[in-house]
């Protein structure tokens, strides 16, 4: 079976911490005709047409993909080095109809990501400590623990922030509304899509297929945190990506951040554990110390918030939908209301193809449960080169008899769109 290098020491993770800068696309493991510029920290994924790679490191079809796991929460808040670092991205979401004048400058959202070169130091750092020893030789996390090679179907694209994950996260939040009352004045709230699944009476439950950093997830996550003592239904988050290395170097650590960041001001032990770099007078990157105490406050604000967070790794698949539906031991809760989030997730056409089954088939699930489901994608229109497109996508899904609606378009840079998707 092909190989290639995982490359860490390359050109994929900067050592500045930038996402996705250009890189030689022909050296570049995720050589599949997807050429990353950086705009604003967020990778743009600009589709440019190679010559076939000797080793594509997308999941390919007639391939044996990851199999599906679950991962446990506590297991990988204890793989987690003491302290890692961050940067914040500014989303600017869109104004709502009812603004104030007060409330017409830009309203943002700060994400925190963690820094790609601390991801580096840490799996180098892991590296020396086991003297090249092969120490998750049942999972996958090994290939990306230093430089060994991994085999085709090994995928590094979740480490990088996708653009239109950005679109997301403005389709799902907007600014407070005038007449929100001051004590949550400052905080987003679901856009119309979002509340038809976050606002009803009961639990719900988001799934991000294909999560990567998770931006969208993250932005529902600071909403719910914020909102934590007034919300009384359980929200649960599935956050899914194809390789586990990405979900625990990169998505939980978000997760913790996000957490640190919204409840920095109430908590004593964040207001120490979280540091900022004020060099330039601004706070846009920092530190998180991860003392025990920080991952018990973290489970415990959790469990008081009732707020489940699962992960799932692995190739989209029937077993991959078993196991999403296979109760975990803290979420025993039926749940009413599904919101499924998706963002570049058919770039390719096994990608596309492999990405609208598995969405059907939650969707039919759900449906047959008779809870509210709905799906939110956003992709770039075309996939040049590589052979995704937005325009299959929803003729896809419409073949199949789903509803889809245009809830976005984006038209500056690379054409982009967000549609939802009912069943
Ligand atoms: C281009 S990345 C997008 C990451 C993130 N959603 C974003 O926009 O920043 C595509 C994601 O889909 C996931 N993915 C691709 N093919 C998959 C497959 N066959 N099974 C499961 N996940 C897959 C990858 O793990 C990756 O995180």
């Amino acid at each position: 079976m092909a190989s290639f290098s995982f490359s860490f020491s390359g050109d994929d993770i900067e050592d500045d911490g930038a996402i996705g800068t250009t890189q030689d696309a022909a050296s570049a493991p995720s050589a599949s005709g997807l050429q990353t510029q950086q705009t604003q920290g967020v990778a743009l994924v600009t589709p440019t047409p190679v010559a076939a790679p000797a080793a594509s490191a997308f999941p390919v079809q007639g391939k044996p993909q990851l199999p599906p796991q679950r991962h446990d929460l506590k297991e990988m808040l204890s793989k987690l080095p003491s302290k890692i670092a961050f940067s914040l991205l500014d989303v600017t979401l869109d104004r709502r109809d009812d603004s104030e004048a007060s409330r017409e400058e830009p309203y943002r959202i700060r994400l925190p990501r963690r820094e790609l070169w601390d991801v580096k130091v840490q799996l180098m750092a892991e590296e020396d400590a086991e003297e090249g020893a092969d120490v998750n030789s049942g999972g996958e996390l090994a290939p990306g623990l230093g430089t060994h090679d991994v085999k085709t179907g090994i995928y590094e694209g979740g480490f990088k922030s996708w653009e239109s994950s950005v679109d997301l996260v403005k389709v799902l939040l907007q600014p407070p509304s005038a007449s929100a009352s001051t004590s949550t004045s400052s905080t987003p709230e679901p856009s119309a899509v979002a509340s038809t699944v976050l606002l009803r009476d009961g639990p719900s439950h988001v799934i991000e297929l294909g999560c990567g950093t998770a931006l969208p997830s993250l932005a529902l996550f600071h909403w719910a945190c914020a909102t934590a003592a007034s919300r009384s239904h359980r929200l649960s988050i599935t956050v899914a990506d194809y390789n586990p290395s990405v979900l625990y170097l990169v998505t939980l650590p978000n997760f913790l951040l996000a957490w640190a960041l919204q409840q920095h001001d109430a908590s004593p032990l964040l207001q120490q554990a979280l540091s900022f770099d004020d060099e330039d007078g601004g706070d846009e990157s920092g530190e998180l110390e991860l003392t025990d105490e920080v991952k018990d406050a973290f489970c415990a604000f959790l469990g008081s918030s009732n707020i489940t967070l699962s992960f799932l790794s692995g190739g989209w698949s029937a077993e991959f939908i078993d196991l999403l539906y296979e109760s975990s031991t803290t979420d025993a809760q039926p749940t009413a209301h599904t919101l499924i989030l998706g963002a570049e997730t058919i770039y390719s056409p096994f990608a596309l193809e492999s990405f609208s089954v598995t969405l059907l088939s939650i969707l039919q699930r759900e449906n047959s449960s008779s809870n509210t489901v709905t799906a939110v994608i956003g992709a770039k229109k075309l996939y040049f080169g590589v052979g995704g497109s937005l325009d299959d996508f929803v003729y896809r899904m419409r073949d199949a008899g789903a509803t889809v609606n245009e809830l976005r378009e984006e038209a500056d840079g690379v054409r982009r769109g967000v549609v939802q998707c009912l069943l």
